[in-house]
């Protein structure tokens, strides 16, 4: 029998004592912000701890306390914090004094050369934007401008941002799945225009397809789902999608905000050799800074320039900071970085997060609790750097769709988000859904502290069992 409240209480009050000037700030926080903030997975209770520096694979926070860090700037560092190379490049600029926004530059030119010529697939176009929201929001547009229709087909346990157009199917409810709305403030027809289907089901999507591909403006997805539980589509499922997409003139887009550059120096599309119509990309591509980018068929793309079906263009204009050269400077940085150092990045951290994944797991049998993580890697990707530590409720769960991430009644969800976290971060240890991703700033040494951090952390469990 779990003592869930005992436990939780227990960990809040080890926790408030290491950080006792975090607790003084979030109250300073709360009086301005609602909530404290303007991002929810950044405020976690009791309230969240405030860095004072941030280097490589550590945060230390206003108390002096040092955590190892996998959430890693929303996955965004793949370098770690403030990484040398990306400093270093961007020195002479800064120092120059001559960046600018509000204008067109050559730094804009090179990075948007450089994605497409990662993707080694001609006829592309990319515009760039400040947020993987803004991107997603715009392919959707995009889609409808392009085939004059207004239906949007999405994963269900897929998040693509706050963007109005998506937010359906994002979170589970115990007795609807993840057929609901899950945002205040959308007009009724939009959420009836949103159709869910099962992560990686062909049998549901060859069905789904069959109800609404002639409603369809786009089918949206995620290669590799994020939030859904860090799990890989099958490729016979992307060439699934693709061929559907094609019979039902329905506009492909794979959202690679997370999986873009992550496995590989380009687009994991680039390794199921599944090419999709729209591409989205962020986070690891500013190197830091907020790039976004929509990239796809020029025939799609140039609807932001010329009037489509409606008779109107799509009116995608990137905002007041997108294609900041400073941004532009940083992702070439980035980029620049991945490619010429691929072949000791990707197959290292790859192989550092295995480790880690089959150590938390002995962590917990060591102390007779079972864990699963996912995030490992899959046929068509040589290792993966991520890793989401899973409470399964029943013996048979195979962790395969994101229901079983999600569904209390497979996997105990309140012990990965609130317990696990508050055990791991009074170990030294910072995580958002039970883990995260691994940098190239994570050492081996890293990781034996981190997995001694999850059997301490499995050890205070057992004492509330
Ligand atoms: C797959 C995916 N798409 C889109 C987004 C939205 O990106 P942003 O937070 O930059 O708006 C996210 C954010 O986590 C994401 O994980």
């Amino acid at each position: 029998m779990k003592r869930t409240k005992q436990l939780i209480d227990y960990l809040g009050r080890e926790y408030e004592k290491k950080t006792v000037k975090s607790r003084l700030m979030f109250k300073r926080a709360t009086k301005v912000m609602v909530r404290g903030g303007s991002h929810s997975l950044r405020l976690w209770k009791p309230y969240p701890f405030f860095p004072a520096s941030a280097h490589g694979s550590t945060v230390t926070d206003l108390d002096g306390q040092t955590y190892l860090d996998y959430w890693q700037g929303h996955y965004a560092n793949l370098l770690g914090h403030n990484p040398e190379v990306i400093r270093q490049e961007m020195e002479p600029y800064l120092a120059a004094g001559s960046l600018h926004t509000g204008f067109e530059s050559s730094a804009q030119i090179e990075l948007a050369e450089r994605i497409l010529a990662s993707l080694g697939q001609p006829g592309l176009k990319i515009r760039f934007t400040t947020s993987g929201t803004l991107a997603s929001t715009y392919a959707v547009m995009l889609a409808m401008g392009y085939t004059g229709r207004h239906y949007v087909l999405k994963i269900g346990g897929g998040w693509h941002g706050s963007t109005p157009y998506l937010l359906k199917g994002v979170k589970f409810h115990p007795g609807r799945g993840f057929n609901q709305v899950d945002s205040a403030g959308l007009p009724p027809e939009f959420a009836r225009h949103i159709i869910i289907t099962r992560f990686n089901d062909p049998d549901h999507l060859e069905k789904t397809f069959k109800k609404y591909g002639s409603k369809l403006a786009a089918f949206i997805l995620e290669p590799f789902i994020g939030v859904g539980g860090f799990l890989f589509c099958s490729p016979e499922y992307l060439r699934l999608a693709r061929k559907l997409a094609d019979d039902y003139g329905v506009v492909l887009i794979f959202d690679e905000v997370i999986s873009g550059f992550r496995f590989c120096p380009s687009g994991l599309q680039r390794l199921y050799g599944v090419k999709p119509d729209l591409s989205l990309f962020g986070k690891l591509i500013g190197g830091g800074e907020a790039v976004a980018a929509v990239v796809g068929r020029t025939r799609i793309m140039e609807n932001c320039e010329r009037a489509g079906v409606s008779g109107l263009r799509v009116n995608f204009e990137g905002g007041t900071f997108s294609a900041h050269e400073e941004y532009m400077r940083a992702g070439l940085a980035m980029l620049g970085y991945l490619s010429s150092h691929e072949k000791e990045i990707y197959p290292r951290i790859g192989q550092l997060a295995t480790s880690l994944r089959q150590g938390i797991e002995g962590a917990f049998a060591a102390e007779g609790l079972k864990v699963v993580c996912t995030g490992g890697g899959h046929i068509a990707v040589n290792g993966s750097s991520f890793f989401m530590v899973n409470f399964p409720e029943k013996d048979n769960i195979s962790y395969s769709y994101p229901e079983d991430i999600w569904d209390p009644a497979r996997s105990d969800v309140f012990l990965r988000e609130e317990a696990l976290k508050l055990a791991l971060l009074i170990n030294g240890v910072h995580v958002v859904h039970g883990g995260g991703c691994l940098s190239t700033a994570h050492t081996e040494e890293d990781l034996e502290k981190t997995i001694e951090a999850y059997q301490q952390a499995a050890r205070i469990f057992k004492k509330f069992w």
